[in-house]
């Protein structure tokens, strides 16, 4: 386990957009980490999502760092789309183009955290040749694209290699970042296994009614801290 606190990233599309004013107000007081934003091109995943044109508006609405999970195809020739800041977190996945390394370099270019996601079906050590370009992994624990979907078993086993593969190659700093039902449990889980960065949605803090959102942010908070 990282020394660090662990950090919340809440998922954006499991928010709902009539009251998203008071959702980051209650983000802001609870000083929730990053707001993580699922963009989906409707080709990488089978779903159309969160655009440029909300992450505007949210970036009007807030300084919380953004959390950008680039779920798209070919993400290198849209970058500049996204105003990228120093302070966000920036996922590409390693499934989405041919030319990995190169994305990489360009997302870090954004003076960002650099993300590399890796879908349930991807192999560790498709990783081994980039890890030094990168600041850490996103590990998807279901196959993206929607909310509420049940985490893939064999992702957990999968995470315990991932913290071996990283410790005995001397990459044990990067950051893992876990994405798709993060309960309360399974943070827990993940948590002790040396998760980092925990993506929270309708498993955890959307999971219930909305007076209930600071209850259920600090449960989580004391999960993976
Ligand atoms: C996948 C998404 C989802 C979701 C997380 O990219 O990030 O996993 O928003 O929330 P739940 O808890 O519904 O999986
Ligand atoms: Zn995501």
């Amino acid at each position: 386990m990282k020394e660090f606190a662990g950090k919340i990233s809440a998922s954006m599309m499991c928010a709902n957009l009539a009251n998203l004013k008071e959702t980051i107000e209650v983000f802001e007081k609870k000083k929730i980490d990053y707001l993580h934003i699922d963009v989906m091109d409707g080709e990488f995943v089978p779903n159309l999502g969160l655009g440029i044109d909300y992450i505007r508006g949210l970036r009007e609405m807030t300084s919380i760092p953004l959390d950008l999970h680039l779920m798209i195809n070919r993400p290198e020739d849209k970058l500049e789309w996204l105003e990228i800041h120093p302070g966000d977190m920036v996922s590409v996945h390693i499934e989405s183009t041919i030319h990995v390394q190169r994305t990489l370099e360009r997302v870090k270019h954004y003076g960002c955290k650099t993300m590399l996601a890796i879908n349930p079906a991807t192999p560790i050590y498709s990783l081994e040749e980039v890890l030094e370009y990168i600041d850490g992994i996103n590990m998807l624990m279901v196959n993206p694209g929607f909310a509420g979907q049940k985490l893939v078993q064999s992702c957990i086993k999968k995470a315990e290699r991932l913290e071996d593969f990283l410790n005995k190659r001397g990459y044990s700093h990067l950051l893992m970042e876990v994405d798709g039902n993060i309960s309360i449990d399974n943070a827990k889980i993940l948590r002790g296994i040396g998760a980092d960065v925990f993506v929270a949605g309708s498993s955890s803090i959307f999971g219930g009614e909305r007076d209930q959102l600071e209850d259920r942010i600090d449960q989580l908070y004391a999960m993976i801290r």
